[in-house]
């Protein structure tokens, strides 16, 4: 993180000021004060340019201010901190509060400040408690790394190494995995279902239609099945009335009959019922001739019978059905489609959700990869090794060999002094400075080898106080070490230190009648 610029208006003890942090490039910078009020350097303003920074950052202060407490008691309003870091730049505002965001010249400001936030802490790659612990050293500040509980240091080594990619992965499995959890659900529903309905025509499949039986339900209603069978009732009745006529031959036709197979001459005793010729006697031939007549008559009837019944059996319609059939067709539902079409939609189901529970039994193994105990446990294990490298590195310098530190896979300090085991909390001040100092110039390092967001600038508040001589002497050769690539300013009261100091570039705060100036 390389910040370039600070400037600020109405902030603390300040009216205005502008600092350019680029102009310094890398090399030890003194931050001396002169409060012309008192007559010393307490007071001048000078702790304010580092709470400029975290505040224009994070909106937060290191020294826990209120907002009453940190917009300049003399203007009362109008507070305002502008920071340029790497491609952003950042205006917060106090009494009127807003915070706007430009990155790469775009403006990112979100409708609430919480997401402007947010946005600016990934674009950082860092949020308060790590800028806090890898940057800034010193008075004032409650952010320590050792004073971390174990989720914290996790949270700061994570963000030291921009895991965040592995967190968005984990949260992405996760939100996937409880989308697929609930469409499993949803089919698990839909499969209970589909076998109670299975079940339940299978049962009903004995007394199902088949397809012929089905299709005529579909072709024909009650109503013309009935008056077809009327149609054929009336039709049959003619041609049986038929029949009997044709059956019964009247008594003239059967002896006019027997009269012409006599022929003429023969023994005729009857009398014609419908024309009421009497023959008794020997048939003559005009009774012959009449005979034949009633004869032909009759046969000409019966053959126009014959043709009627004839015409009448071909226009019977032929039923599909009987009433009564129909009637117990029509009460049958088709079962035997439906209870395919179940049958296959369940083993569909089935088949995708066999699927889905083995896509989501494989993301379970990615969730848990992904989790603190997988990738991230892993990851912390690997860069452990480095980090303890790094705090004795440092703490070689400070402590003369006398204090060394590991920690364990849990980020638990394990801490000895001259062989003896010590825990973080029995230490005396100094020891405590000493090795937090250590960790904290660690983490930096690992910001180093990981993502590029090492930040630019050091700030060492005060540091050397309550060192002892050894420590001191330490501490100038470390600053020394990390001037080398960095800019480390340096606020410090103690005179051994700031005789070092004096050679280096200088940034005077003088304070006078309340307000601190920078030159
Ligand atoms: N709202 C405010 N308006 C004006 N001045 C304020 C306001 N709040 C705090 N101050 C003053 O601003 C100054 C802040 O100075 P700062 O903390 O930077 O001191 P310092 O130079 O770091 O001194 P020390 O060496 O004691 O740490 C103090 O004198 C403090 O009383
Ligand atoms: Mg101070």
């Amino acid at each position: 993180m390389k910040i370039h610029s600070i400037s600020f208006k109405n902030f603390y003890s300040y009216h205005e000021a502008d600092l350019d942090l680029s102009k310094y490039a890398s090399g030890l910078v003194g931050i001396e004060g002169i409060n012309k009020d008192s007559g010393g350097s307490n007071g001048a303003g000078k702790s304010v340019i580092l709470e400029a920074i975290v505040f224009a950052l994070f909106g937060r202060t290191i020294r826990k201010s209120n907002e009453a407490a940190m917009v300049n008691v003399q203007a009362k309003r109008g507070m305002e901190v502008i920071i340029k870091v790497e491609d952003m730049v950042i205006i917060r505002k106090r009494k009127p509060s807003s915070l706007n965001v430009w990155i790469a010249g775009e403006e990112r400001t979100q409708a609430h400040a919480s997401t402007t936030q947010e946005i600016i802490e990934q674009h950082l790659g860092v949020d308060y408690k790590t800028f806090m612990s890898a940057a800034v050293f010193g008075q004032h500040s409650t952010v320590d790394f050792l004073d971390a509980n174990p989720d914290d240091k996790r949270k700061i080594i994570n963000n030291f190494l921009n895991l965040s990619y592995i967190f968005d992965k984990k949260a992405d499995i996760k939100e996937r995995r409880s989308s697929m959890r609930a469409k499993i659900r949803e089919n698990e529903v839909l499969i209970n279902k589909l076998n109670t309905d299975i079940a339940k025509y299978e049962g009903m499949s004995g007394q199902s239609l088949t397809e012929h039986q089905a299709a005529i339900v579909r072709s024909y209603t009650l109503e013309q099945i009935i008056d077809m069978r009327s149609d054929n009732w009336g039709k049959e009745r003619t041609i049986s009335s038929y029949n009997d006529e044709i059956r019964s031959v009247p008594s003239d036709v059967r002896n006019a009959r027997k009269a012409v197979k006599n022929g003429v001459g023969s023994d005729q005793s009857w009398t014609c019922k419908s024309c009421g010729t009497k023959f008794d006697g020997k048939l003559t031939q005009e009774q012959y001739d009449h005979c034949v007549g009633i004869v032909d008559e009759w046969e000409d009837k019966v053959k126009s019978f014959k043709d009627h019944v004839k015409q009448l059996k071909k226009e019977l319609k032929r039923l599909p059905c009987t009433v009564s059939e129909y009637q117990k067709w029509s009460s049958l539902s088709p079962v035997d489609g439906i209870l395919a079409d179940s049958r296959a939609e369940l083993e569909e189901v089935l088949e995708l959700n066999y699927q889905l529970q083995d896509k989501y039994d494989m993301l379970g193994f990615w969730d848990k990869a992904f989790s603190e105990k997988g990738l991230v446990r892993y990851v912390i294990r690997t860069v452990r090794d480095y980090l303890n490298d790094k705090c004795n590195f440092y703490l070689a310098y400070l402590t003369q060999g006398q204090v060394s530190l590991t920690f364990d896979d849990e980020l638990v300090e394990n801490i000895e002094v001259v062989g003896r085991e010590r825990h973080y909390i029995s230490l005396s001040g100094g020891e405590k400075r000493k090795v937090n100092l250590a960790v904290m110039l660690a983490l930096q390092s690992i910001l180093s080898v990981s993502n590029g967001t090492e930040s630019n600038v050091l700030f060492f508040d005060e540091v050397a106080e309550n060192l002892d001589e050894h420590g001191i002497r330490g501490l100038i050769d470390l600053l020394y070490e990390l001037r080398k690539d960095k800019t480390v300013f340096v606020i410090t009261h103690n005179p051994h230190l700031a005789s070092h100091m004096e050679s280096h570039k200088k940034i005077t705060i003088t304070k006078e009648q309340g307000i601190s100036t920078i030159s």
